[in-house]
């Protein structure tokens, strides 16, 4: 159950004060009936229109992005477009989980869900991200062994073990469990290389839809939520 001023509220369809409006202006019905009181609760079931448009009963909002490069990912900037720019659906709580650079592409997850962000981004969890590396040179064992037993970037920092698959010798994909700033494109200089291109295409069992083209997105499904949930 849920407030409707709440969820109106959510959906984009004004602040509180503005969606009180839309119902003392008697456009809002649940089940057919004309809503005259605002502190109504709703549930799943019930049909809910807003001046003739229906607005589905959603707690929170699940989407996959396959984001493209040049795109900030983040609610807002003030030089670049934002990943916000392709989503149509409005809600003034969506957040991207774990931002990705602007030239990288892939794997966006956009939520509402504070609770599941705060999962999947926690470095206790350890979460994996897997990610498709277009890299300069082919990494010899040593590289591999490096990258794979905790290699230290930038003098200092050290990182958790990865995984590391050879697709071709410009061709990787590296799993990781942290989320370090530039950590890809740092783990791979620390061994002498280069990224020249990177995408996400995993976040733990959620994959990348490769249906998606780059800029376009989905709704998560159930099975996809209760997974990364698990
Ligand atoms: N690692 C990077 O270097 N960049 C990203 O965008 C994500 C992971």
């Amino acid at each position: 159950m849920i407030r409707l001023d709440k969820l109106l509220a959510k959906n984009g369809y004004g602040s509180r004060k503005e969606v009180k409006k839309l119902i003392r202006n008697s456009l809002v019905s649940i089940n057919g009936n004309i809503v005259k009181n605002d502190d109504i609760k709703i549930s799943e079931n019930d049909i809910i229109l807003v001046d003739g448009v229906q607005c589905f009963y959603q707690e929170n909002y699940y989407i996959m992005l396959n984001k493209p490069a040049g795109y900030v990912s983040a609610n807002e900037d003030n030089l670049h477009p934002t990943i916000m720019d392709l989503i149509d659906i409005y809600n003034s709580d969506m957040f991207c989980v774990g931002r990705l650079d602007i030239d990288t592409t892939g794997l966006c997850l956009i939520t509402t869900d504070g609770k599941l962000a705060h999962n999947l981004l926690s470095n206790k969890k350890h979460v994996e991200k897997e990610y498709l590396v277009t890299i300069a040179h082919p990494l010899n064992q040593e590289d591999i062994d490096k990258l794979s037993s905790g290699i230290v970037i930038d003098g200092d920092e050290l990182c958790l073990p990865a995984k590391v698959n050879i697709i071709n010798d410009n061709l990787i994909t590296l799993t990781i469990c942290e989320g370090k700033f530039h950590q890809v494109k740092r783990m791979l200089k620390a061994v002498n290389n280069e990224v020249i291109k990177l995408k996400r295409i995993r976040m733990k069992d959620l994959i990348l839809d490769e249906n998606l083209a780059e800029g376009e997105y989905r709704l998560l499904t159930e099975e996809e939520i209760n997974k990364l949930k698990a």
